[in-house]
C-alpha cells in the first residue's frame, strides 16, 4: 500500500471544485493515508471544517494563529510525506510561484520539503491565461507534480477545460508520486477482460473475466512509473494514466498487442478466446429456423506468438485460469508459451479470481519455482507479479 500511514497534508482552496475534496479526501483515507486537511478562507465559503475533520479524525486547519500549535505551517510542511492542494486556485498558484505566504496553507507549502501535488480547477480563460500558464510551467520546473484539470461542466454552466482531475485521478497521481517509481521508463502492456467471438449480429461467445486483475495491474504500473498501454475488453473503470485500447475479439487484441509486441513488459492477464464461430451470421438467428450448428475454428495464440519472437530483455507474462491440476497445467504453459512466469489461479475457489474483488495466485516462475500469493486485493496480487518483473529485469 503506497499511501498506507502516508501523512498527507490536502490543501483545499475556494472555488466550487473544493465539494469535490470531500471525495479526494474519503479516497486517500480509503487507501490508508492520514490525512490533516488545510482550508483555506475562500474554501471555507463552499466547505465546511466539520465535514473534513470527521472524515480525517483530525481537525481540519484553517489559521496561522487560531490553532493550539504556535506555528502550526512549520509542523505541517515538515512532518508531511505529500502535500495534495485539489482543488488549486488561480491566487493559490500564483502565491505559490511567488513564494509568498499569506495564509496557512501557502506558508505550509513553503514550509516543506515534501512532494507537492498540485490539482488545479478554474474557469477556462483562467486556466489559459498566459500568466496561470507561466506559473504552472515554472511550478513544473522546480519539481511540483501538476495534475491537469478536465474538461467539463464548470462553475455557472459553462463547459471547457479547467474542471478539476477526477478524485480517483488525484488519489492515482498522489499513489504515483510516492510510488517506489521502479518502473520509470519501462514500457509496459497490459492485456485484460475476456474476448468476444460473435455468432450473429446480437450473440457472441464469451467468458466471466471482468478484467478487474488486468486493470488492478495497469494501475499498479502506472503507480510505479511505468509507461502503461492497456489492451483491454472489460466494462470496469479505466485507471488513470494508461493509454487505452478498447477491443472486443481475440483478433482485435491480436493487432493490437502486435502493434505493442517490442515493449519491455508484456502481461496477457485477458481470458483470451481459444475458439470463434469460423463464420458470423449477417442477419440475427432465427429461433424458428431450428436449432443452428455453430462451427468453431482456433484463434491465433497471442501469448505463444510473443513468447516465439520475445526479444533480449523482454520480460512476458501470462495467467492461467485453472479448474484443476493448476500446478501442472501452469507449468504446462509456460514451457509451451515461452513465458518468462505464469500467474496461475485456480477459479473454482471461493473468493478467487473472476469478477471477484479479491484474488489468490501462484507465480510460477522460468527457473523452476514459484511464489503463493494468498487471498488479497486484486491490487495485492498487481503489486506481487510486478515485484516478481522488477526482480526478473534486474537480473538482466
Ligand atoms: N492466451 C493468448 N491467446 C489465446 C489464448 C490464451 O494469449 N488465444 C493467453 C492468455 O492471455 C493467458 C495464457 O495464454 O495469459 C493462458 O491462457 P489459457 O486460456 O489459460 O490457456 P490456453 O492456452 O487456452 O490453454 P488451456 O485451454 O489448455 O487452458
Amino acid at each position: 500500500m503506497v499511501l498506507q500511514d502516508k501523512r498527507i497534508v490536502l490543501g483545499v482552496t475556494g472555488g466550487i471544485a473544493a465539494y469535490k475534496a470531500i471525495e479526494v479526501c474519503r479516497r486517500l483515507i480509503d487507501a490508508g493515508a492520514h490525512v490533516v486537511p488545510v482550508l483555506t478562507e475562500n474554501a471555507l465559503k463552499m466547505v465546511t471544517t466539520t465535514t473534513f475533520s470527521v472524515l480525517a479524525s483530525e481537525p481540519a486547519q484553517t489559521s496561522l494563529f487560531e490553532g493550539p500549535e504556535s506555528i502550526p505551517h512549520t509542523r505541517l510542511g515538515q512532518q508531511a510525506d505529500l502535500i495534495v492542494i485539489a482543488p488549486a486556485t488561480a491566487r493559490l498558484i500564483g502565491s505559490y510561484t511567488a513564494g509568498i505566504s499569506d495564509d496557512l496553507l501557502t506558508a505550509t507549502l513553503l514550509a516543506t520539503r515534501a512532494p507537492v501535488l498540485v490539482c488545479p480547477a478554474m474557469h477556462t480563460e483562467m486556466w489559459e491565461h498566459p500568466a496561470v500558464q507561466a506559473n504552472l510551467g515554472t511550478l513544473r520546473s522546480r519539481g511540483v507534480h501538476v495534475l491537469d484539470p478536465e474538461m467539463g461542466r464548470l462553475a455557472g454552466g459553462d463547459v471547457g477545460a479547467g474542471r478539476l482531475a477526477d478524485p480517483a485521478a488525484i488519489v492515482a497521481e498522489a499513489m504515483r508520486v510516492l510510488g517506489p517509481n521502479d518502473f520509470a521508463g519501462v514500457d509496459v502492456v497490459v492485456t485484460a477482460g475476456g474476448t468476444r467471438e460473435p455468432i450473429d449480429p446480437v450473440r457472441f461467445i464469451g467468458n466471466r473475466s471482468s478484467g478487474k486483475q488486468g486493470h488492478a495491474i495497469a494501475a499498479e504500473a502506472v503507480s510505479r512509473g511505468a509507461h502503461v498501454t492497456l489492451i483491454t475488453s472489460a466494462n470496469v473503470g479505466v485507471p488513470h494514466g494508461c493509454d487505452v485500447v478498447n477491443v472486443s475479439t481475440a483478433a482485435e487484441m491480436l493487432t493490437a498487442v502486435e502493434k505493442h509486441e517490442t515493449a519491455d513488459v508484456v502481461v496477457m492477464a485477458a481470458a483470451v478466446a481459444d475458439f470463434r464461430p469460423s463464420a458470423i451470421e449477417d442477419a440475427k438467428i432465427k429461433k424458428g429456423d431450428g436449432i443452428p450448428e455453430v462451427l468453431l475454428e482456433p484463434t491465433t495464440d497471442i501469448l505463444a506468438g510473443l513468447g516465439a519472437k520475445r526479444h533480449l530483455g523482454q520480460v512476458i507474462v501470462g495467467f492461467a485460469a485453472e479448474t484443476s491440476d493448476v500446478e501442472a497445467n501452469a507449468r504446462a504453459k509456460l514451457k509451451r508459451k515461452n513465458a518468462d512466469m505464469i500467474v496461475s489461479n485456480d477459479v473454482s475457489a471461493a473468493e478467487v479470481g473472476f469478477a471477484h474483488e479479491t484474488n489468490a495466485v501462484t507465480i510460477h516462475l522460468r527457473d523452476g519455482t514459484s511464489r503463493e500469493i494468498g487471498l488479497g486485493s486484486k491490487r495485492k496480487v498487481a503489486r506481487s507479479v510486478l515485484d516478481a518483473v522488477a526482480e526478473m529485469r534486474n537480473q538482466f
